[in-house]
């Protein structure tokens, strides 16, 4: 067996897989988020500890397996997240995490510093998410503190660190940094000389099956797990998500509608130019890499909405009606920006709108266009990747957006591809416990682990006449964003 560990925002969630790829038990815990401050979003690393254990705990427990069977272990982790570690690799301070929005000056001074050097090293944007600008930010406001930090590490690698005492970085998380030079894979001397960071803050890169130590005793002894089981590396969430998903080959883009939703496409050339548009992170598969755009509030758009208007409606009580209408809601226009959007505006001031509206609407009309608008948001990402010249065969779509058949042949006519669904769709836990497998020695690849591991529902093929209605309605939906904003300067 191997166990993936998923170390997400809200809560650990642990799944155990058997040689087949089947699920043989799976538990979770949650624990606090920090919000000291309006934009200030923290965690205590020493909760994801406590609640990884509690989860291997029960995982154990209830499976009733040998702790002896278990062959690896590998993890995905919440992107971004700062973990300052002084010489002996005590916690400094709370993990600043990647929803953590107090950076945007730091942000503008890693553009001025850098110059088109951000773009050429690292292939991404300065966001507030990234880890350089939370670095910066202690730096500035912190001093003293930071002072004695001697390295930094990623909430899935501090965890990891527990667990084995070994303190690296695996590259698909470390890609999320903006300290590493993307298309070599290694970190970048010049931004490191740049902000006078200390020498060793950045701590050995590993791959995501990698083989990284075995678990300490008195991690063994408080978790249940067996000293003999082997730590892998593990990988970003959104990469695990991509493998999970099958993203292993080119050709392959995934579509994941969670409370944000993510466009993300397997890419194999390092040098392909997206002018920093979308993110570009090195994949968990050894030597590839991921274009990825968000949309920030995806499943959030419909959950507010369903609270603000539908609260005594089930979510399948709420979109059977949505079948019934035409693409495009008769007339009716709406574009997720209730918290911002990222993805391609990357613009937080930005404010949602209903366009279009007539006394002939009803409720579920309006629930047909919110779906309607975080799917034309999703494929304005699909549209930089396809000005890249990638390709998309198909699309693999996950989470919420996957529940509904309604919103996966929404999904096929707005992306006018074919989009696919999972037969047992598992999330990030499963990429992570690929990753395990691999590194296990159970097969040569994750290509090869994509194969036996994930099997696939029903595809949802583009229908012509829809394709066109949402054709028209993309070129209009584009234009809401530069007629609204002001709005909310
Ligand atoms: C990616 C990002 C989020 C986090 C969520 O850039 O910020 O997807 O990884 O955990």
């Amino acid at each position: 067996y191997v166990i993936g560990v998923d170390l997400g925002t809200s809560s650990v969630k642990t799944l155990l897989v058997d040689l087949q790829g089947e699920i043989k038990g799976e538990a979770t815990a949650s624990y606090p988020l920090i919000h000291e401050r309006p934009g200030y979003s923290e965690q205590n690393p020493e909760e994801w500890v406590n609640g990884t254990i509690a989860s291997l705990q029960q995982l154990l427990r209830e499976s009733g397996i040998s702790p002896e069977d278990i062959e690896g272990i590998s993890f995905s982790g919440q992107m971004h997240g700062l973990v300052l570690l002084d010489e002996q690799n005590n916690v400094l301070r709370n993990a600043i995490l990647w929803n953590d929005t107090r950076t945007t000056k730091e942000c503008r001074e890693i553009e001025q510093k850098l110059g088109d050097g951000l773009l050429k090293i690292t292939r991404n944007a300065a966001l507030e998410g990234f880890t350089l600008p939370k670095v910066l930010w202690v730096q500035k406001h912190e001093p003293e503190l930071f002072a004695r930090a001697a390295r930094f590490v990623l909430p899935k690698d501090y965890l990891r660190y527990r667990m084995t005492g070994h303190i690296q970085m695996e590259i698909s998380d470390a890609a999320g940094t903006l300290m590493l030079n993307v298309p070599e894979g290694k970190w970048s001397e010049e931004i490191v000389q740049a902000f006078g960071l200390p020498e060793g803050f950045c701590p050995p890169i590993v791959g995501s099956s990698e083989d990284t130590g075995t678990i300490l005793p008195e991690f063994a002894k408080l978790s249940g797990l067996s000293e003999k089981t082997r730590v892998f590396g593990g990988g970003a969430d959104n990469a695990c998500g991509a493998v999970g998903a099958g993203i292993v080959r080119e050709g392959d883009a995934m579509c994941s509608i969670g409370t944000s939703g993510v466009v993300l496409t397997y890419e194999e050339d390092k040098n392909k130019d997206f002018a920093g548009k979308v993110h570009f992170f090195n994949h968990a598969h050894p030597g590839a890499f991921y274009a990825m755009g968000v949309t920030l509030a995806a499943g959030y758009s419909l959950s507010w909405f369903k609270d603000s208007l539908a609260p005594e409606l089930s979510f399948d009580e709420m979109l059977k009606p949505v079948a019934d209408l035409p693409p495009g809601a008769d007339g009716l226009l709406f574009t997720p920006y209730l918290v911002g959007e990222r993805t391609p505006h990357a613009d937080s001031a930005i404010r949602a709108s209903f366009i279009g509206l007539s006394g002939t609407h009803r409720r579920e009309h309006m629930a047909r266009a919110v779906m309607e608008g975080i799917t034309f948001s999703l494929a304005e990402s699909l549209e930089l990747f396809r000005q890249a010249g990638i390709n998309t065969r198909r699309i693999i779509s996950i989470g919420g957006g996957a529940k509904n058949p309604v919103w996966l042949q929404m999904q096929a006519d707005i992306f006018n591809t074919p989009v696919v669904s999972l037969k047992n769709e598992q999330g990030p836990a499963m990429g992570a416990a690929m990753m395990a497998a691999v590194g296990s020695g159970w097969f040569d690849s994750l290509k090869e682990c994509a194969d036996k591991f994930i099997a696939y529902g029903k595809t949802f093929e583009p229908i012509p006449a829809n394709v066109a209605a949402y054709t028209r309605l993309f070129k209009l939906y584009q234009q809401v964003y530069s007629a609204t904003r002001e709005l909310n300067q």
